[in-house]
């Protein structure tokens, strides 16, 4: 079977990269990362990349002052040049377009650190421990327009422990994102994760249990 081509796309230090570059590296795994792509020219991630030999891309916004379409027209130029099937959002800073989220429509998720749909947006560990809610955790989704929105793939939750802040909730809450990406792309490339409307269906029923990873505490 060829494996699924990834583009991951990235802003700063990349560890769900290299989650994603580790799974990559075992012969069963079903895909492979074709282009780590940068909106940022000094994003550690593209580091990993180059150690682990990934081709990588850095296209700014910068280069492109006042003029979305035409940085996000470098980008897809990028992607299609390097044969991406599957984009991998993986701390990417930028708000796509409706027009580039819909020429990737169910071919683009994203990890987002929260259960969603809780907690969209940014600084949601203090945001989790404010609500006082006692499980927090990670989703991977399709994207849509919306932002932080789109049918989830996969969740993993984590509880919300006594004496946590939003470091130490944020550290397990990643450490849980780096076992739930992998195993989102698995489910995506081996065909067993069909978007269906608003919800994904993963095959073979257990919907539940098989698109949720609650890693040892
Ligand atoms: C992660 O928490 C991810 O969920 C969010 O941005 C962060 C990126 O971290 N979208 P890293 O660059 O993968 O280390």
């Amino acid at each position: 079977m060829p494996k699924l081509k990834l583009g991951v796309l990235i802003s700063g230090r990349g560890s769900n990269l290299q989650a994603l570059i580790d799974a990559c590296a075992a012969p069963d795994f079903p895909a492979e990362i074709a282009l780590v792509l940068s909106n940022k020219a000094d994003a550690f991630g593209l580091e990993r990349a180059g150690r682990a030999g990934i081709p990588t891309a850095v296209v700014s916004h910068r280069d492109h002052p006042g003029d979305k379409p035409g940085f996000e027209a470098a980008m897809d130029a990028a992607l299609r040049g390097a044969g991406v099937e599957l984009i991998c959002l993986a701390g990417f800073m930028r708000i796509l377009s409706e027009g580039f989220v819909e020429r990737w429509r169910d071919k683009l998720i994203n990890i987002h650190p929260s259960l969603l749909p809780s907690f969209k947006g940014l600084d949601t560990h203090a945001r989790a421990l404010a609500t006082g809610v006692r499980f927090h955790g990670c989703t991977v989704h399709f994207v849509r327009p919306a932002m932080d929105d789109g049918p989830i793939v996969a969740q993993a939750a984590v509880p919300v422990l006594p004496g946590d802040d939003a470091h130490a909730l944020g550290d397990r809450v990643l450490e849980s994102e780096h076992a739930l990406y992998p195993h989102a792309v698995r489910l995506i490339a081996e065909g067993r994760a069909r978007v269906d409307g608003d919800v994904v269906r993963i095959e073979n029923g257990a919907t539940v249990l098989e698109s949720t990873i609650n890693p040892p505490l």
